[in-house]
């Protein structure tokens, strides 16, 4: 046989994967093709394929007249804006995208590649799960991955992007991984699907009610960003590289061009309402003090009371965590404190300085939060702050009350820079509350209670609610003028750019999981 034809077959039939057939159905649902996905992800021209020949070598239930090269799963390395990347795709027109003993071996190859390189990895998942006809050795795959998936936590950035199917055990990897993209519609995760979810409990639930893209999105926090197809998708997972290093142990890449409005320094003067108790979206503030159109927000939709997301200060990336009024008055309950601890360990973890905007009122009363746990969960970001020594500054805006006042980077817990804004209300409580409390016996036996309460509760916001109790105390560094913040950042985090800060030796600290 020509030996040069031999290969091109070889590379023809990998090409077309499960055949026009199954590309064609695939496309009707409205999803790309495996191949068509990394195209899209990489930069044009810089794909090079690993392993496009690997076949399994299973012989089971009709499996050994099905081989097609390259196993149902496209791996290799490319460049995402010319920094290197690796990448895995799925192709689920082969046996359904299913999970090998060999397709797992590749991508645990190209984990192992990713790792020793320090680049980031990117798994494209649209499959039917463990390779059914293989029986254990796929699942013995499966552990494989998510081993790789966690001694490469922390050392390069892992993304998952979903983009059909991900059910079972399988979903157990993109978990693992530092951020999680969904397509609505078309992509799915869960651990159990409808049929079995109406035998075991009666409840009967579509499979995008059960896992889409905004049931995590909204109510499970598993999805970070959500895509309304492939294409927006992949544009997203190349946007959201530019702000991350390639590994642990560099930074992210500055771009050249970070535009400014200067309006914007008027804009935040106004942010704030009169009334010191009513909403406001503490978005704006953020837009009003880093680069132009830089923010992207992770999770946008769950736990809506905290904002989290990156942006650019003077070109350089942060991780921003910020209260937010808009949404329960931006109180810390167990979903807010989960979601931003995640996210504080994730920048602390690559190199990006982190910024606290703080307007807490306090942690969430209530039964429903203290027994499913806000003391241990509120206990998570605490412990993610205090471990955190990349560069963190906090700007308290408003309100600054009791224990969540602790927990939002404050200076004893570590923070290398703390802010306020004259509007600053740093206390034990609100006001009214402690007026209450300490004035209980005065406000009782005066002749007009209520009038007596107001009096004390004055009394009260005079001296404690404003940042100055703080700022004599040195807990506070300075009080800032709104306008005044975006150049004082900057300066700061220029100061803070060598910080060099070591944990105690240890094994591993033991967060309150
Ligand atoms: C082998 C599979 C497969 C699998 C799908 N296929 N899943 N082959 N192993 N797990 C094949 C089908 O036989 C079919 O082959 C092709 O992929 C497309 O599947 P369809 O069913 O025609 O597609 P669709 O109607 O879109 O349905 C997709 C699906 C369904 C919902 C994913 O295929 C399905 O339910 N698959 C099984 C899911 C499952 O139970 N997996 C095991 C989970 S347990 P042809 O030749 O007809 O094109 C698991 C444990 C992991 O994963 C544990 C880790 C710790």
């Amino acid at each position: 046989m020509d030996r040069k034809q031999e290969l091109l077959d070889k590379r023809k039939s990998s090409l077309v994967g499960g055949g026009e057939e199954r590309i064609k159905k695939q496309h009707q649902q409205g999803k790309l093709t495996a191949r068509e996905r990394i195209t899209l992800l990489i930069d044009e021209g810089s794909f090079h394929e690993i392993g496009a020949l690997v076949e399994h070598r299973a012989t089971t239930f009709g499996l050994e007249d099905n081989r097609i090269p390259g196993d149902g799963v496209v791996t290799g390395f490319g460049t995402v804006f010319g920094r290197l990347i690796y990448v895995f795709s799925q192709d689920f027109t082969v046996l359904g995208g299913s999970l090998s003993e060999t397709q797992a071996a590749k991508i645990c190859r190209l984990m192992d590649l990713a790792m020793k390189n320090g680049a980031p990895i990117i798994g494209i998942n649209d499959s039917g799960g463990a390779r059914i006809q293989e029986g254990v050795v796929s699942l013995s795959g499966y552990a494989d991955i998510f081993f790789r998936n966690t001694r490469a936590s922390g050392v390069v950035p892992q993304i998952s992007v979903i983009m059909g199917p991900c059910a079972g055990g399988a979903v157990y990897s993109p978990a693992l991984t530092d951020f999680v993209f969904m397509v609505e519609e078309t992509s799915y995760m869960f651990v159990t699907g409808p049929n079995v979810v109406k035998t075991v409990t009666h409840e009967e639930v579509s499979s995008e009610d059960l896992g889409g893209a905004k049931t995590h999105a909204e109510k499970s926090g598993v999805n970070h960003f959500t895509a309304a197809n492939d294409v927006e998708c992949l544009k997203k997972v190349r946007d959201l590289i530019t702000y991350l290093p390639q590994n642990a142990y560099e930074t992210a890449p500055v771009p050249t061009v970070n535009p400014f409005s200067a309006n914007k320094l008027k804009q935040i003067q106004t942010v704030l309402p009169a009334n010191n108790s009513m909403p406001y979206d503490s978005r704006k503030i953020i837009d009003c003090i880093i680069d132009d159109a830089s923010f992207r927000e992770v999770q946008i939709d769950y736990a809506k009371n905290i904002v989290i997301g990156f942006g650019r200060l003077d070109g350089k990336s942060i991780g921003i965590v910020a209260n937010q009024p808009a949404a329960l008055a931006g109180v810390l309950d167990i979903d807010a404190s989960r979601k931003a601890a995640r996210f504080v360990r994730f920048c602390d973890s690559f190199n990006i300085p982190l910024l606290v905007l703080e307007d807490v009122p306090g942690f969430l009363p209530g039964t429903d939060q203290e027994w499913n746990g806000i003391i241990t969960h509120g206990a998570k970001l605490l412990y993610a702050f205090a471990e955190a020594t990349v560069p963190r500054i906090t700007v308290i805006t408003r309100k600054a009350y009791g224990g969540a006042y602790c927990v939002m980077n404050s200076k004893t817990l570590g923070a290398d820079l703390n802010y306020a804004w004259p509007t600053a209300e740093i206390a034990v409580m609100g006001a009214k509350g402690a007026a209450e409390i300490i004035f209980k016996r005065e406000i009782n036996a005066a002749e007009n209670p209520n009038e007596k309460w107001l009096e004390k509760e004055a009394e009260y916001a005079e001296l404690f609610a404003n940042p100055y109790r703080a700022a004599e105390r040195g807990i506070i560094d300075d009080v800032i003028l709104p306008e005044e913040t975006r150049s004082k950042l900057i300066a700061a985090f220029k100061m803070l750019e060598k910080k060099a800060e070591n944990l105690p030796t240890k094994k591993h600290g033991n967060i309150p999981l």
